[in-house]
């Protein structure tokens, strides 16, 4: 059984298409290594956003790398996109978000997954547990930075298989 960490974050619909997704697949396979599959579950009809290419990259490099870190032997990731409706309920439960239509772009990975302890520090600057040398502790960080930057929000949700 494993545990897999994924990353949906909102960006409120705007001006560009988020298709930068689709352009990073080939720099992504490029940092992860073959045993790894890679799998883009893209929307054809994403909504359009506002948003940084460059900064969506450094995103998904972010995630990806860590979900390759997750996975020595090997396994999947799945980069998905959809347009999703965050309706008043969700807001209710949901610190700082604002109910109304979303752009996702979740990873997935069914590496070896966040016991809980360390699910409450991730998006902590600094905070990491690989060995010295291995990770800064910055990557989900900047992700967090990234996503509070666009006014929207970032969490991992864990999904037990
Ligand atoms: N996909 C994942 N699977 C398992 N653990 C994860 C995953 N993503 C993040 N983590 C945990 O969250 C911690 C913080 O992640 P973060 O990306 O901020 O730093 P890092 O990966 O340790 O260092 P760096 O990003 O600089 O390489 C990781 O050290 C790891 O414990
Ligand atoms: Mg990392």
């Amino acid at each position: 059984m494993a545990r897999a960490a994924s990353n949906p974050f909102s960006l409120r619909r705007r001006i560009v298409s988020l298709s930068s997704a689709r352009e990073t697949h080939k720099l992504l396979r490029r940092v992860i290594p073959g045993n790894i599959d890679l799998v883009p579950v893209l929307e054809p009809n994403l909504q359009h956003v506002k948003v940084d290419p460059a900064q969506i990259q450094q995103i998904l490099i972010n995630l990806v790398v860590n979900a390759r870190d997750a996975m020595p032997q090997g396994g999947k990731v799945v980069i998905e996109t959809a347009n999703v409706e965050l309706d008043e309920e969700y807001a209710g439960r949901h610190i700082e978000v604002q109910p109304g239509h979303y752009v996702m772009l979740a990873v997935s990975d069914n590496g070896s997954g966040i016991d809980e302890p360390t699910q409450a520090r991730i998006f902590e600057p600094f905070f990491t547990t690989k060995q010295e040398g291995k990770g800064t502790g910055l990557g989900l960080s900047t992700v967090y930075g990234i996503v509070r930057q666009s006014g929207r929000k970032s969490s991992y949700q864990f999904v037990t298989f």
